[in-house]
């Protein structure tokens, strides 16, 4: 009796979107791995603590999976790209990465509405409504860091925003109390 309740080709997919989200964990590990290089620890905790996010998400696309009585195929992960060349550099590659992450998540609600299965679907609204407010923290980087000057921000600039970003409140759940239902 077959009681997987995943299509193979949206089982491929949410795969897919496991090794995704663990890719953008390493972007945000190797970006604050950069500021924290920098001196710019405020920046570094924050886009540290936004790592820690991705594997939240990563986690949750397992727990789903197995829900559904599919299989969790564990992928290689590839290596991030180049470190940014300035603090503007490096939240224009988080926007990139969110953008991108949003493109991938539409691509399986856009799978899983023409295959009928609501239960994905319903279940992805959850990455769509996160990813919107992901979108919106990645514009507000850029709009402060644009405010303080760009590309050529100035040291006192560039230290207000580090202590700013330092203050910034995010989800960090770590494994054990992870909220996979929020
Ligand atoms: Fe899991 Fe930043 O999206």
């Amino acid at each position: 009796m077959k009681t997987c309740r995943l299509s193979s080709s949206l089982m491929k997919a949410l795969n897919d979107q496991i090794t995704m989200e663990a890719y953008s964990s390493q972007v945000y590990l190797m970006l604050s791995s950069w500021a924290d290089n920098q001196g710019y620890a405020g920046i570094s905790g924050f886009l540290f603590r936004h790592s820690q996010e991705e594997r939240s998400h990563m986690a949750k696309l397992i727990e789903y999976i197995q829900e559904r009585g599919g299989k969790v195929v564990i992928d290689a992960i590839k290596k991030p790209g180049g470190e940014p060349k300035s603090v503007q550099e490096c939240f224009e590659m988080v926007f990139k990465q969110e953008v991108e992450n949003t493109t991938a998540i539409y691509k399986i609600v856009k799978m899983s509405m023409e295959e009928e299965d609501w239960a994905t679907w319903n279940h992805l609204q959850w990455f769509v409504g996160e990813q919107l407010e992901e979108e919106k923290y990645a514009l507000s980087l850029l709009d402060k860091i644009k405010i303080a000057g760009g590309k050529n921000a100035p040291d006192t600039a560039l230290y207000e925003l580090n202590k700013d970003l330092s203050k910034t409140p995010q989800k960090t759940p770590i494994a054990d109390n992870l909220d996979l239902e929020a």
